[in-house]
C-alpha cells in the first residue's frame, strides 16, 4: 500500500494538518497584501511570497507520495497517478476577479470540474454555478446551497430535467429557439429566462457558437413568442467561446446584448440581468479580456443601469489549481540496433493518457507539458532540471498513453538533459480544467485519481474553519 501522505486526499474529509497550517502562517507572517494584481500573478519564478509558497507545498505533497512508492514492489494500482490541488489558488484567482471584474457575479461552471473540495471552497467564496445537467444540479443542491445561486445555462434542456428544476425551485434557465420556449412554457412556465444569443466566438479553443445561441435577427420573434406565451424573460446571455482569446469579442457580445436589452423593452419585458458567461484563461490574458470587458460593461450596463452581471467561468478557476503527477510504466529506446552516435531517442509510456486525464488534448485542445518529477533518487519538481531544455543535443522523448490505441499520445517531441527511466516521475501543470471531467476507463485504467490538497493562502484556509 501507499502510505498515507500528512495531507488530506480525495477520500478523506476537508481537513487541513496543521502541519500545513503553521506552514501557511510560518511563510506569510506580516504579509499584508495576499494578492498582488499585475500580469506577473502567474510567473513560474517564485518571486510573489504566497505563489512560492504554493510551489513548496505542492512539491513537499508530491515528495512524500513519491517517495512511498517503489515501483519494484508496490501493489497494483500504487503508482496510478494523482494530483496535487492547491486551494488557495481558487482564492487568489476569487480576488483577481473580484479585482477586476468587481461588477460581475461568478457563476462557477461546474461541468468543468466537479471536485467538491473545489465546488465547496467556491460556494465558501459566495460564487453561484452555472450547472448543465440534472446531476450537476444535484450535486450543487445537495451541498446546501440555495436553488438560487444556480443557473441551468443549458438552451436545449432534457424535458424530465425541467420538471425536476421546477420542482426543486431552480428558477434561472437558457433559451434561444422557438421550440425550447414552447418546452418551457409547458413544463415550467414560472422560470426566469435568459436569451442566449450567438457570439463571434471564432478566436476560442472551443467554439460554443456552432451548437447555441440566437442570431440578432431572430431575437425579435423569441421575444413575441416568449410574450404570447406569458414567459418570464428576465436577461440575455451569451458565450464568447471556452479559451477565448479575442478581447473584442466581448465588446461585441455585449453591444448586441445591449441592443436586445432595447428590443425586449418594446416587447414589454425590463430586462435585469446579463450574463456574460466564460471564456477566461487563468494566464496573464485574463487582466486583458477583463479590462475590454469591464469598460465595455460601464459603457453599455453602468452601475445606475441597475443591471445585475453574472458570468459564468469554468476554466479560470479550476485550471492552475490542479497539478497531475504521472509515473513512466515504460520506455522503448529509438532505434537501438543502430550506433547511438547521433544521439539516443525514447519513447516513454506514462500511466495517464488521452482516455484519462489528458482527454484535454482531445476535447478542449490543450498542449500539456511534461516537466521531470523524479528521475532515479533525485527529486526535480520546480527546478531548472524538470523543464525541457532547449539544448537541440539534448536527450529526445515522445510521450505516450497506457492504452492500446496509438490516438493515446501525448506530447510528439520534448528534450530533457536527463535519461529518464522506467519507474521515474514526470509532472504536468494547469490540468485542473476539462480533464478528469472527461477522463474515461477505456482499456481499464481507472479514472479516479487520488488529489491530495494543500492550501497556500491563509485567507482561505480561515474561510475554511481552519486558522
Ligand atoms: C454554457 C457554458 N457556460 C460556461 C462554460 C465554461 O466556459 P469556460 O470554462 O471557458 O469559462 C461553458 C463551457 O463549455 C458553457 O458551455
Amino acid at each position: 500500500m501507499v502510505m498515507p501522505t500528512v495531507l488530506a486526499d480525495r477520500f478523506a474529509p476537508l481537513d487541513y494538518p496543521e502541519y500545513a497550517n503553521n506552514h501557511v502562517f510560518v511563510k506569510t507572517a506580516g504579509n499584508h497584501g495576499l494578492y498582488n494584481h499585475s500580469h506577473e500573478h502567474h510567473n513560474n519564478h517564485g518571486d510573489h511570497q504566497n505563489l512560492g509558497l504554493a510551489k513548496q507545498l505542492i512539491g513537499e505533497a508530491f515528495r512524500q507520495r513519491v517517495e512511498s512508492v517503489d515501483n519494484e514492489f508496490c501493489n497494483p494500482g500504487d503508482e496510478d497517478p494523482f494530483f496535487v490541488a492547491d486551494l488557495g489558488e481558487v482564492y487568489r484567482q476569487h480576488l483577481r476577479w473580484k479585482l477586476n471584474l468587481p461588477r460581475v457575479k461568478p457563476f462557477y461552471a461546474v461541468k468543468c470540474n466537479d471536485d467538491p473540495k473545489l465546488m465547496h471552497m467556491l460556494a465558501t467564496l459566495g460564487t453561484g454555478f452555472d450547472c448543465a445537467s440534472k446531476n450537476e444540479i444535484e450535486l450543487v443542491l445537495k451541498m446546501g446551497i440555495d436553488p438560487s445561486r444556480i443557473i441551468y445555462a443549458q438552451p436545449c434542456k432534457t424535458n424530465s430535467y425541467v420538471r425536476y428544476v421546477a420542482e426543486k425551485g431552480v428558477r434561472q434557465m437558457m433559451f434561444d429557439n422557438p421550440d425550447e420556449l414552447r418546452k418551457i412554457a409547458r413544463l415550467f412556465p414560472d422560470a426566469e429566462l435568459f436569451l442566449r444569443i450567438l457570439t463571434d466566438d471564432s478566436s476560442s479553443l472551443c467554439r460554443l457558437s456552432l451548437k447555441f445561441g440566437a442570431s440578432l435577427d431572430s431575437t425579435d420573434g423569441l421575444l413575441a413568442l416568449a410574450r404570447e406565451l406569458g414567459l418570464n424573460v428576465m436577461g440575455v446571455s451569451f458565450h464568447v467561446g471556452s479559451g477565448a482569446s479575442d478581447p473584442k469579442a466581448f465588446l461585441k457580445a455585449v453591444q448586441d446584448a445591449h441592443w436586445v436589452f432595447q428590443q425586449a423593452a418594446t416587447h414589454g419585458f425590463d430586462l435585469k440581468t446579463l450574463d456574460v458567461g466564460g471564456g477566461f484563461c487563468s494566464d496573464a490574458s485574463f487582466e486583458d479580456m477583463a479590462g475590454v470587458l469591464r469598460n465595455a460593461l460601464d459603457d453599455y450596463f453602468p452601475a445606475h443601469s441597475g443591471v445585475n452581471l453574472i458570468a459564468e467561468p469554468g476554466r479560470y478557476y479550476a485550471s492552475s489549481v490542479y497539478t497531475l503527477a504521472c509515473n513512466i510504466i515504460a520506455r522503448r529506446i529509438i532505434g537501438e540496433e543502430h550506433s547511438q552516435a547521433n544521439g539516443t531517442s525514447y519513447m516513454i509510456y506514462v500511466n495517464d493518457g488521452v482516455y484519462g486525464n489528458f482527454s484535454s488534448i482531445m476535447f478542449d485542445h490543450q498542449h500539456p507539458v511534461a516537466k521531470i518529477l523524479r528521475a532515479g533518487k533525485r527529486f526535480l519538481f520546480d527546478t531548472a532540471a524538470a523543464a525541457a531544455s532547449p539544448d537541440a543535443n539534448a536527450i529526445e522523448y515522445s510521450v505516450w498513453g497506457p492504452t492500446c490505441d496509438g490516438l493515446d499520445h501525448i506530447t510528439e517531441s520534448i528534450r530533457f538533459d536527463t535519461t529518464l527511466n522506467e519507474g521515474d516521475w514526470l509532472y504536468f501543470e494547469d490540468m485542473g480544467a476539462y480533464t478528469m471531467c472527461s477522463a474515461t476507463t477505456f482499456n481499464g485504467f481507472s479514472n479516479d485519481h487520488d488529489v491530495i490538497y494543500v492550501c497556500s493562502e491563509p485567507g482561505a484556509l480561515a474561510l475554511l474553519g481552519r486558522l
